[in-house]
């Protein structure tokens, strides 16, 4: 390992101490002179038509600002991908809580009354509600079959493969929706002016999303629009797209009142009006061998998108590229689709569709080792992607990887297979507790996929303020899981100076360049390593100027640094993403360097399930992953630890309840979330193999961890109770349809 002094070592956050004494300024922190509140009208209907807007009594209306579609300057669109995502409906409505009307008062007290008094009349129309409906295309509520996407990804010779098998193994799986919980809800403040042109302060992930959406909705020149994030209070890709649509709502209520406008979402707003993980549906048919080698397979993976396409292309592009696990396919094929319902658009959610189809594929061979009589740790030994296979996309690992020690780490820490043989002699009694222990070994991509780092073309850049500290540049933005910090370690090692001498920027779209969003675990992989070429190219400024020679101090460097300014008037160094050599990409036919490198992990819940309350506890969870070099242990740890939780709730307590496409459940007493009284002792554990093109050897870790606990517990369960439950969220009167029927628990249960 490299002797570096800063990167590797658990440094404080950079806004820690401001988060922790309570300065830190949230959205609902900042109050603007004259500001307005604003608030949103919604659809309660599914789809159909907008007859009329009704204002009715007791409201002082005339002390209002009302905004509709007919207001918007530009474009109704959130723009994303495609162009169906309207700012504000205007003659039709494709979901439950699809924004109408805008209003903003004074006073936020009057607003939910005033929201209340605006009814809007409707032509109701027949709409789709799940995968399956929408398949059937009765009605067709999108496009021409209600399909975003699909796509068809193939290795080898198929239909020839089947042949040689000695066994067939097939099964369905389903995941259900799943909201981010944020701690802090979508809020936006916007004020506008001719002058000075749109400024939109929010809680957010990618100011230049953000800043992309709006220019084409108010129509303003590019530099008079601005986006500013705030102090953000989590996100997990919750804060990707909806951020351009609280946003575009705020703006557009300054545009119109001339004032500030501030809109912050409550609980029961953000659960239900905002996006959420894309429920799915994945089939599986696999042959093998005897001798458990896998020789192919056909995957179908269907995901809801939900009434607008947002982001789904990319999702279901995730969930197709991971849909074959850690696994040495000799040929496979995947064929995904994502569909249409008339519910709020799904979105971006940590792991982007890859917990959807890791679930299915980790759940699934746990079947075809059954199938084979091979324990579930032996089947996927026999079958891990080696240094020089390739993967579904036909992709050659040149990375030195090493699954083999990844699972072996994994059992011995959990003591797997001594508690497999001792559970099963203690389930074997008449006790109603029944233990179980279950594995899922997976892998995430990390950064764009396929071509979209090369598309994103990202630019980072180091300055150095006229005091003469060092300052980072980025897009990249902070809401809770590191980026500050990791990005100072990234410049202030390769600098040469102490941690605390470097600064972040301000995440102001008028101020940074354009790393690209915050999301698909890139920033410290991708602009890590952007920080870190700027910060050589600063350096060597600084050296070659004269004003600084080698084996300086900070003081040294700073005051070099501070010179050099009042000499020349700036010091700044700019980097721009160089794709790793030999990725290369066919976006048609789904084959090439998917990404430029993966995360693997290998990780071992134990379980007890209650036969009398069919309620599940995870008793002790171990994840041991191979993210390349840790930049931070203490952050990194957390990043796992706290996907690990989110991977509990997503597995045993979060379910969306989808009424006619409405969340029945928007309110934290009834969409359960694991507390601390749920998580158990994780133990985490990084086998350490730097990656060359990597920030001083790092690839992704953010998403990784919420891709392997859901199917690590319901193979548990497995273990457990000998029932393979299929689908989650699994909750306990999931467990009671099973195992009340069967004999002796239904007795002994009642
Ligand atoms: Mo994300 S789910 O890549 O913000």
């Amino acid at each position: 390992m490299p002797q570096e002094k800063i990167v590797g070592q658990p440094m404080l956050r950079k806004e820690g101490v401001a988060k922790v004494c309570g300065r830190a300024q949230y959205i609902d922190d900042l109050t603007l002179p004259e500001m307005l509140y604003g608030a949103t009208v919604r659809s309660s209907i599914a789809r159909g038509r907008i007859l009329g807007i009704e204002f009715g009594e007791g409201i002082p209306w005339d002390e209002f600002v009302i905004v509709t579609a007919t207001d918007i300057p530009g474009d109704n669109e959130i723009a994303l991908i495609n162009h169906d995502w309207p700012c504000l409906a205007a003659e039709f409505v494709n979901h439950p809580e699809e924004p109408i009307v805008l209003l903003a008062h004074r006073d936020r007290h009057l607003l939910p009354k005033a929201v209340a008094a605006a009814r809007v009349s409707y032509e109701e129309w027949p709409a789709v509600f799940t995968i399956e409906e929408s398949e059937r295309g009765e009605p067709v509520v999108w496009g021409e079959d209600n399909v975003f996407k699909s796509f068809l990804m193939e290795k080898g010779d198929v239909d020839a493969m089947w042949a040689g098998a000695d066994l067939i193994v097939e099964g369905d799986y389903a995941t259900g929706a799943q909201e981010h919980l944020y701690i802090e809800n979508n809020g936006a403040i916007a004020a506008f002016s001719p002058e000075e042109g749109l400024t939109v302060w929010g809680s957010l992930q990618c100011p230049f999303y953000v800043h992309k959406s709006l220019v084409k909705l108010t129509g303003l020149a590019e530099e008079k629009v601005r986006i500013v994030q705030v102090e953000t209070g989590g996100a997990f890709g919750g804060k990707e797209d909806y951020p351009s649509m609280i946003g575009a709502h705020a703006a557009l209520l300054a545009m119109k009142s001339g004032k500030p406008v501030k809109i912050a979402y409550d609980r029961a707003e953000d659960m239900a009006a905002t996006t959420k993980r894309h429920p799915s549906r994945v089939r599986h048919r696999t042959a093998v061998t005897r001798d458990g080698k896998l020789l192919g397979a056909e995957i179908e993976i269907a995901l809801d998108g939900g009434a607008y396409s947002t982001l789904s292309a990319t999702v279901l592009s995730r969930a197709t590229i991971h849909a074959g696990g850690p696994y040495f396919w000799p040929s496979i094929r995947v064929r995904s689709k994502a569909f249409a319902t008339n519910c709020p658009p799904h979105g971006a959610f940590r792991g982007f569709g890859a917990p959807q189809s890791l679930f299915a594929i980790e759940r699934h061979m746990d079947h075809v080792a059954e199938a084979l009589g091979l324990a579930p740790d032996e089947l996927r030994r026999r079958n891990f992607l080696k240094t020089g296979q390739t993967t579904t996309t036909g992709q050659e690992i040149k990375e030195n990887i090493d699954l083999d020690a990844l699972m072996g780490r994994a059992l011995k820490e959990s003591g797997y297979h001594a508690k497999r043989g001792r559970f099963a002699r203690q389930n074997a009694g008449s006790g109603m507790k029944k233990k179980g222990i279950g594995l899922a070994s997976f892998l995430h991509g990390s950064g764009f996929t396929g071509s979209g780092e090369r598309y994103l073309n990202s630019l980072a850049a180091m300055d150095v303020t006229t005091e003469g500290k060092p300052r980072v540049l980025v897009s990249s933005t902070e809401f809770g899981q590191g980026t500050n910090t990791i990005l100072c370690q990234i410049a202030a090692e390769t600098l040469g100076i102490d941690y605390e001498a470097v600064e972040m920027g301000p995440p102001d779209t008028s101020v940074v360049p354009n790393t690209g969003p915050t999301v698909a675990s890139r920033t410290s992989m991708v602009v890590g390593k952007l920080v870190h070429s700027a910060a050589v190219g600063l350096k060597q400024t600084l050296l070659t100027s004269g004003l600084l020679q080698e084996g300086y101090t900070t003081g040294e460097f700073v005051a070099a640094a501070r010179t050099y300014v009042a000499q020349h008037g700036a010091l700044r160094a700019e980097s721009r993403y160089q794709a790793p050599p030999g990725v290369h990409w066919d976006d048609q036919r789904y084959r090439g360097e998917a990404y430029a490198a993966y995360a693997w992990a290998v990780y071992v819940a134990e379980v007890t399930v209650d036969l009398a309350t069919c309620g599940v506890e995870v008793d002790d969870f171990v994840a041991v992953q191979e993210v390349g070099r840790v930049l931070n242990p203490v952050l990194a740890g957390g990043q796992i630890e706290g996907g690990v939780a989110q991977g509990i709730g997503y597995a045993l307590y979060e379910k969306v309840v989808l009424q006619n496409g409405h969340m029945a459940n928007n309110q934290m007493t009834n969409y359960i979330m694991p507390t601390a009284e749920d998580v158990p002792p994780i133990h985490v554990f990084f086998e350490e193999i730097p990656f060359g093109y990597g920030a001083f050897g790092a690839k992704g870790i953010g998403e990784l961890p919420h891709d392997g606990p859901a199917p690590a517990i319901l193979n548990a369960i497995r273990d457990a109770t000998g029932v393979g439950f299929r689908a989650i969220t699994l909750l306990p009167e999931d467990l009671f349809v099973e195992l009340a029927v069967r004999e002796p628990v239904a007795e002994a249960a009642l």
